[in-house]
């Protein structure tokens, strides 16, 4: 894929998991990453690892809860790159996971102002930018715990709910600019984030089990994620705003079914 071929995308949570693969596959159609993180050890990982293959990467150490390091952050795009095409705004944090009467409630306080105020914060300073250009595609990490229940805490599933709701509002602020909004929903994926629930599903000898619910029967890759970003992100989605695109095998797509009744073809 060439379609990316120096265009400038920033992408937040860059130091790992989906972010870093995003950036990798990016990179490989040739875009130019601004990668931002606030972990420098991750973010020097997947600056290492892009360079190695021949990629264009600068990188920004940022908390995306910070809104004048958001702004720095696109300030820097400009410097660079002298644009910004794609913002991937997907850095996050789940937050205690715990029943919500026994939650910290600065715990609480941090996921909101993570997975909410730094995607509002991507489209605050990303968006008037784009809007100057004339074009320009941001797309925001939710989640299916956004989508419905059962998938999260209710910190980090509210949290990811208004992310949805922001690609949607966004999206209407921007209209008739060429800047379009969407957000990705990933369905369980393997990232340090949710290294605990493999670990102990392969520690129980269940590994199989992860993904059973969906009707795909597997947990997601980074690289389905990253996958559907460069979708959202690309001219092939060019009618595609202020849209919640689930990438969950399915698994959000039905109803809660018992197995012992469910048709299924064979
Ligand atoms: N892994 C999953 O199953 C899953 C499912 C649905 C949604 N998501 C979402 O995908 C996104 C990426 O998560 P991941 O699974 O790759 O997890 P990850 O922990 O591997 O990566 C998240 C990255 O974000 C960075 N980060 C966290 N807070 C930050 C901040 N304030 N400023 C800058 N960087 C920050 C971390 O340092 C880390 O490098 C998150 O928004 C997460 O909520 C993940």
């Amino acid at each position: 894929m060439t379609e990316f071929k120096d265009k400038v995308v920033c992408i937040t949570g860059a130091g790992s998991g989906i972010g870093r693969q995003t950036a990798l596959q990016f990179a490989q159609a040739g875009a130019k990453i601004m990668a931002a993180d606030f972990n420098a050890e991750g973010l020097e990982e997947t600056v290492r690892q892009i360079s190695d293959s021949g990629g264009n990467i600068q990188s920004m150490s940022a908390d995306v809860s910070k809104p004048e390091q958001v702004e720095a952050l696109v300030g820097r795009c400009l410097e660079e790159f002298d644009g910004l095409d794609v913002f991937f705004a997907n850095a996050g944090i789940t937050g205690p996971v715990l029943p919500l009467n026994k939650a910290d409630n600065e715990g609480i306080a941090r996921v909101i102002e993570v997975n909410i105020l730094g995607p509002i914060y991507a489209v605050k300073y990303a968006g008037p930018v784009m809007l100057k250009q004339g074009h320009g595609s941001i797309v925001l990490t939710a989640s299916i715990a956004g989508m419905a229940a059962n998938a999260g805490p209710i910190p980090y599933s509210a949290s990811k709910a208004a992310v949805i709701s922001l690609a949607k509002t966004a999206a209407q602020e921007l209209a008739g600019s060429g800047v379009r909004v969407n957000a990705v929903c990933p369905g369980l994926v393997e990232t340090s984030m949710t290294q605990s629930v493999f670990d102990y599903a392969r520690h129980k000898d269940n590994e199989k089990m992860i993904g059973q619910l969906n009707p795909s029967h597997r947990a997601g890759s980074t690289e389905d994620i990253a996958n559907a970003v460069m979708f959202l992100a690309s001219d092939k989605a060019a009618f595609v705003n202020g849209q919640a695109l689930a990438v969950d095998g399915g698994l959000s797509s039905s109803h809660p079914h018992a197995p012992k009744f469910a048709l299924v073809m064979t």
